[in-house]
């Protein structure tokens, strides 16, 4: 019998996966004792492993574009480019948007990035009072797992989705259904998940075999090619083609060393 059948089911930790499909429904109070992963696949994740790969010393991400020009004015400019999107076009004033193309070495190498996004910022700094943070998109998904798998005590988990203004975003629930599926495979966990990770991980099953489909008919996908941006979808399509996982330390999204 497990003597915690009757009290609080979090005593209970073992392996346990909770995936959130927004971050409106995160029980914050429990975020320190979480490993979390941020998931935003179109397109903050993209971009920031872009940025990170190609030199940029870190990311401060902020909650909203006035909060990143607060930041901005707060420190010398010579290396800092403010980034981001506002429903995903650049912000006036700005120095990048949120295409992942933008973020070049030529760009970005040796600079300070502060970036405010309209989901996937946001969710990373909800998030920050947890006991890890990982940032993940399709692009560095097997990153994501091997760095999982290389910590002591990965378990209980968050998968936060940063979702799409309040609602469910497809790409971002099936990247967290195949980062359990795959988690499943290579660690041979018997996992403990709540209803969000059972669904985000039905989801991986029926749309995790072609991410360019999956990013072509998602909401968000739809909109950025309205927006003659659909080469940023074919970005965000590539699957675990790059190795860095940006990890959130002293609020800033820096490269991990592992
Ligand atoms: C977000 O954080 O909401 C997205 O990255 C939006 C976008 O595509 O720019």
């Amino acid at each position: 019998m497990n003597i915690h059948n009757h009290m609080d089911a979090d005593l209970d930790i073992g392996t346990k996966i909770h995936l959130y499909f927004t971050i409106y429904g995160v029980p914050h109070e429990k975020l320190k004792d979480r490993r979390t992963v941020v998931i935003d696949v179109l397109r903050t994740a993209t971009s920031i492993v872009h940025a990170l790969k190609n030199g940029a010393k870190y990311v401060i991400p902020a909650e909203s574009a006035s909060d990143a020009g607060n930041l901005a004015s707060q420190i010398p400019r010579d290396d800092v480019l403010l980034c981001g999107e506002r429903d995903a076009r650049m912000v006036d004033g700005f120095d990048l948007g949120n295409s992942p193309s933008e973020y070049t070495r030529e760009r970005v190498n040796g600079r300070r990035i502060i970036f405010a996004s309209t989901n996937g910022t946001p969710a990373v700094v909800r998030a920050s009072h947890a006991k890890s943070v990982f940032l993940a998109g399709f692009v560095n998904l097997d990153a994501v797992i091997d760095a999982i798998l290389s910590l002591d005590d990965p378990f209980p988990m968050m998968l936060l989705c940063s979702g799409n203004s309040n609602k469910i975003s497809l790409e971002d629930s099936v990247c967290g259904g195949l980062l359990i599926k795959r988690l499943r495979e290579r660690g041979k966990f018997d996992f403990e998940l709540n209803d969000g990770a059972k669904v985000a991980e039905l989801l991986a099953e029926k749309f995790g075999g072609d991410m360019l489909k999956l990013l072509n008919e998602s909401d968000h996908g739809r909109y950025l090619k309205k927006l003659g941006m659909e080469d940023d979808l074919l970005l965000c399509a590539a699957e675990s083609v790059n190795s860095v996982v940006p990890v959130l330390l002293d609020g800033r999204l820096v490269k991990l060393e592992t």
